[in-house]
């Protein structure tokens, strides 16, 4: 599968000393992936843009919600390719730029408000697609990528972060028990589990992580079946023959709040642990909903005493600058 380098990698895995329960905490910093300010979306980006040289594009298109890391990172991507990008985003224009926006602008992209509201994805994705339509007519050669880069040659990106993760542990001497992080489009989700799947058919008698995805909105990828089916073409183009079992999809609703974006108590709570205990920066909308899960799941004794748990800090920094 071709790849092209824009992440920082291997991204640190940090201790994060012991959890309210006992368990010991890790903290994968794919904040840190180096790209326009970092993200779990580099990972994707290498895949996508690799696949999109190959295919000739002279040009990408995403689409997210008026904050979107995933768009902010993507147009980052182009700018370090030299791609012009489009960017369909939810909401209004605004009086001025902030956040992710700021930067998306600053990376060169062209911002197109849609002002559709940022729960309106099927709407959201038809006008991405209508702008893929009218740039390719214009020769534009656009590469048109779903949101959150959620297709199987992105998750690819996250099937090789398992086993950095499980190689990662290797080296400090144990096997974690879980590796919890926020899910929202499903394709960080699904290459996990892809790699799970994958370390599993190689050698079945060796402990791996259980993957438990915290959901941050409702109605994206939210399903067993959607995960699974992404799941199995990413392990279809990782030749890997082994299956996906629905017991390995594990997505946990209940952090999720009012909405998506709608801050919860929970969640601040949970950066502010964080930000106590290491410094770790959680955003309301992504990182710190994630994080308020596996506290949650701490507090309801689902992690042994002793046991280790990755927590992957998936970055969203920029919204942190936002009223939300
Ligand atoms: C900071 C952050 N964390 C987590 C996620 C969820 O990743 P995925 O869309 O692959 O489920 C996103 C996606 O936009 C994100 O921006």
């Amino acid at each position: 599968m071709n790849r092209v380098a824009l992440a920082t990698l291997p991204t640190p895995l940090e201790s994060g000393g012991r959890l309210p329960g006992g368990a010991n905490l890790w903290v994968k910093r794919d904040d840190l992936t180096g790209l326009g300010a970092g993200g779990n979306k580099a990972r994707k980006l290498e895949f996508l843009c690799a696949h999109a040289l190959a295919a000739g594009a002279k040009s990408l298109v995403t689409v997210g919600a008026a904050q979107s890391n995933h768009c902010r990172m993507t147009a980052a991507a182009g700018a370090r390719l030299g791609l012009p990008t489009h960017l369909v985003l939810s909401g209004e224009e605004p009086s001025h730029l902030v956040g992710n926006q700021l930067l998306s602008a600053m990376f060169g992209a062209t911002l197109h408000h849609t002002g559709l509201k940022d729960t309106d994805w099927p709407a959201l994705e038809e006008f991405r697609q209508r702008l893929t339509d009218q740039l390719s007519r214009s020769g534009s050669a656009p590469y048109s990528i779903p949101i959150g880069g959620s297709t199987a040659i992105g998750a690819i990106g996250y099937a090789l972060a398992f086993d950095e993760i499980i190689e990662q542990c290797a080296a400090l001497g144990f096997c974690a028990e879980a590796i919890v992080f926020t899910t929202s489009s499903g394709g960080t989700h699904a290459g996990l589990i892809a790699g799970l799947v994958r370390a599993r058919a190689k050698n079945p008698k060796k402990p791996l992580p259980r993957i438990v995805g915290i959901a941050v909105a409702k109605g994206v990828a939210m399903s067993v079946e959607r995960i699974s089916e992404l799941t199995t073409q990413t392990l279809r183009l990782l030749d890997c023959p082994a299956r996906v079992d629905f017991a390995d999809v594990i997505i946990e609703t209940e952090y999720i709040g009012a909405q998506y974006a709608v801050p919860t108590r929970a969640a601040s709570e949970a950066a502010t642990w964080a930000a106590h205990r290491g410094a770790w920066v959680l955003d309301p909308v992504y990182s710190a909903k994630g994080f308020s899960g596996l506290l949650g799941l701490d507090a309801k004794n689902e992690f042994d005493a002793d046991s280790n748990i990755v927590f992957i800090h998936t970055g969203g920094l920029p919204s942190l600058f936002v009223a939300h």
